[in-house]
């Protein structure tokens, strides 16, 4: 990218030259221009440090911008702006910290890095009076941080129902759709760019639970702690699961739920794969795509849909964060540092004492009394059962049991599953997901 001595000219430090790296280099080369116009700045990429210099890369980058040094963006005077793209929480977290520290604008696709860090390093950029910005580390191309600090500022925000991790939602659509088992089809995720360099993030949850707690940390203005919420992955999902939900009217997704409860003001905060109508709007969410359903107090209810990983629309985020920096240094104005805390509300709802519907799916000996000691103890636990399937089956001596259950408090839900699955004509572990009528 060519350098240019105009005054109206922001340089850029960039961290790590992955899918998103490479992607926002490639997108600032194509609309450089219109960016120039828009925002009355030449954005230039002013180095790039890369942990392996020599390593192949479809991008050919000039001669002399590439370091592999940190401290050559947070100690050159004349980088405005850092972008962190290189990942994890050590080094990136030394990196944000330096570079606010040195005056630095950042932005950063890193949700785990907030998730984990957010508050102190959001104190940091206070402190400094230097901005965070980091619209790219949740949904990848849907504006959705922007939305949440800026469109919906005048909401209190009631529930959010996200899909927020499109790897995970491709395979469960691979399954679903071509019936593919679970490992070809996060190998398909993998070889398209679409799972984190560690895909156990995606699949067990964690990825989208990193996004959730950025979310509702915004929504409700103060820092919501990884141990305050619950996390389940998709692992466990089978093929069965897949069809027999869909016979019933479902669809299986991974969701991010996030309630205020307006009398007690608890919040509600938990990541779970779990089974949706068919007929509400984020059943249709396929691929890699993600969605936040967001329900705010004046607006109602809105949905924002769109690509929510991968190399364009996440660097699309990075870039307009970009802007967003542009016209602050450009301004030289004060400006929101990127978290405004305000704590109006109380504390996370403890997640044994969330209700909802519930799908059970048992293996069990195929044996006379099974059932009548299953539903025993549902019914000591006032659990009531909606409807349930047996199929047939031609494996001897075992079945699989497929129960729908009313509404019930986690953690009853979960000690009933428990001695459930102490019984002797229990095979395998149950598979407890929720429904969500949403
Ligand atoms: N691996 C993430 C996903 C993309 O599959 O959604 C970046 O968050």
């Amino acid at each position: 990218m060519a350098d240019s001595n105009n005054n109206n000219t922001l340089k850029i430090g960039l961290a790590g030259f992955g899918n998103v790296g490479a992607g926002v280099y490639k997108n600032l080369l194509k609309n450089g221009a219109l960016l120039r116009e828009r925002t009355g700045q030449n954005l230039i990429i002013h180095r790039i440090v890369v942990r392996d210099p020599d390593k192949p890369r479809d991008i050919d980058l000039p001669a002399g911008i590439v370091s592999t040094r940190l401290d050559d963006l947070v100690k050159d005077d004349e980088i405005d702006i850092v972008i962190e793209l290189i990942g994890g929480t050590d080094y990136a977290f030394d990196l944000v910290k330096s570079a606010l520290e040195n005056g630095k604008t950042v932005i950063t696709g890193n949700k785990a890095l907030l998730a984990e860090h957010g508050k102190e390093l959001f104190a940091i950029a206070d402190r400094e009076k230097t901005p965070i910005y980091f619209e790219a580390a949740v949904a990848g191309g849907i504006p959705i941080i922007k939305t949440v600090q800026e469109s919906l500022v005048g909401n209190s925000i009631e529930s959010m129902a996200g899909i927020i991790n499109g790897t995970s939602n491709y395979i469960l659509g691979r399954m679903s759709d071509a019936g593919l088992a679970y490992e070809e089809a996060l190998n398909e995720a993998q070889q398209l760019g679409y799972a984190e360099a560690d895909p156990a993030l995606d699949v067990n949850g964690w990825d989208a639970a990193h996004k959730a707690i950025i979310l509702a940390s915004l929504s409700y203005g103060s820092w919501v702690r990884s141990e305050d919420i619950f996390v389940e992955g998709i692992e466990k999902i089978s093929l069965a699961d897949i069809r027999v939900a869909s016979d019933l009217g479902y669809t299986i997704k991974l969701l991010a739920i996030i309630r205020l409860d307006t009398e007690s003001g608890n919040i509600e905060v938990r990541v779970q794969p779990s089974l949706i109508p068919k007929n509400h709007i984020l059943a249709s969410v396929n691929g890699v795509f993600n969605a936040i359903f967001v329900r705010g107090d004046i607006v109602g209810e809105t949905l924002f849909y769109g690509s929510g990983a991968g190399q364009d629309p996440t660097s699309s985020s990075v870039i307009s964060d970009l802007a967003d920096a542009a016209a602050h240094l450009g301004s030289g104005a004060a400006s929101r540092t990127g978290f405004v805390p305000h704590g109006l509300y109380g504390h996370p709802l403890p997640i044994d004492e969330s209700i909802s519907q519930y799908y059970l799916r048992l293996s069990v000996d195929d044996q006379p009394g099974v059932l009548a000691r299953i539903s025993g103890i549902l019914g000591e636990h006032h659990i009531g059962i909606s409807s349930m399937i047996q199929p047939e089956e031609h494996c001897e001596g075992a079945a699989s049991i497929f129960l729908m259950l009313y509404f019930a408090p986690f953690g009853t839900m979960k000690k009933a599953v428990a001695q459930i699955a102490e019984l002797d004509c229990i095979q395998d572990e149950p598979i407890l997901m929720r429904v969500e009528s949403l």
